[in-house]
């Protein structure tokens, strides 16, 4: 079974609406124009969506960060890159980013729910997560931990209550590998200095991870590709940023050996 996973394209643009100018839009649109811009290519995720349509794959997984501040024109343009994919009938399962449940303006989470609902052709809507899904060989919990926060923070909180469901659907006997699709890293290195950027109330899925309940984690938000992986391919894999490093995983399960394999794709165009 093949599963490319990518992260954080990071669309940006100007301020939506007047509005932007007075919440938390003006801080990631200065960070747009100013640094983030120069950093992101988005020929690079246009690459990476040939190259899936050349090499096709079981289930496509976005770890969130579609764009910069959330706004419905962001979401519009980097639906045209992904429409190819999205409408090639491969399963697509995508979870938000920090950047992309940005703030609390009803036109931004509206854009952002129709955006879940689009991309995964409508099998599930935002409020449907977190949920676990079967796809091919392998169990996909997939789980909502962004939430808009303050001018100065991109943390993510997971919810005690969704703690408790992915407690109870890896309390059963296992029939597939079980993979957990967030934003968010679970495993933070330097939890002190990166306090204003980490995950909170993930203890609990991290031992799940650690004892094995769950076999892979997936996830994006830190933009340089890192793997916490032991020798049958189980644990942590961030992505990185399609658009900033050009990178995305190709992950492989080979269900016979029980083994995951991962792959670096490079999309330097
Ligand atoms: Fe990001
Ligand atoms: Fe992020």
């Amino acid at each position: 079974m093949k599963i490319l996973h990518f992260s954080d394209p990071h669309t940006g643009g100007g301020a939506g609406d007047w509005r932007a100018y007075f919440d938390k839009r003006i801080v990631g649109v200065f960070n747009y124009r100013f640094r983030r811009r120069f950093k992101m290519d988005l020929n690079r995720l246009a690459a990476m969506v040939e190259y899936v349509q050349a090499n096709p794959v079981d289930v496509v997984v976005c770890t969130g960060d579609l764009t910069s501040t959330g706004q419905p024109g962001e979401f519009a343009a980097v639906k045209e890159y992904l429409r190819p994919l999205r409408d090639s009938g491969t399963p697509f399962l995508y979870v938000p980013g920090n950047h992309d449940c940005y703030v609390k303006r009803p036109s931004c989470v509206r854009a952002m729910e129709e955006m879940v609902g689009w991309l995964s052709r409508g099998s599930y809507v935002f409020s449907d997560m977190p949920l676990m899904r079967t796809v091919g060989e392998c169990d996909f919990i997939l789980l909502n931990s962004s939430f808009p926060s303050n001018l100065l923070c991109s943390w993510g909180k997971v919810r005690g209550r969704d703690v408790e469901l992915v407690e109870k659907w890896c309390s059963g006997e296992k029939k597939r590998p079980r993979i957990l699709v967030g934003h968010f890293p679970l495993q933070e290195a330097h939890p002190i200095l990166r306090f204003r950027h980490r995950l909170y109330g993930q203890k609990k899925l991290l031992e799940l991870l650690r004892s094995g309940a769950i076999d892979l984690s997936l996830c994006g938000h830190v933009h340089r590709p890192t793997d916490r992986l032991d020798g049958r391919g189980r644990g942590e894999s961030i992505a990185g940023s399609i658009c900033a490093n050009g990178v995305a995983s190709l992950i492989t399960y080979d269900q016979g050996k029980d083994v995951f394999g991962l792959e670096r794709l490079e999309f330097k165009r």
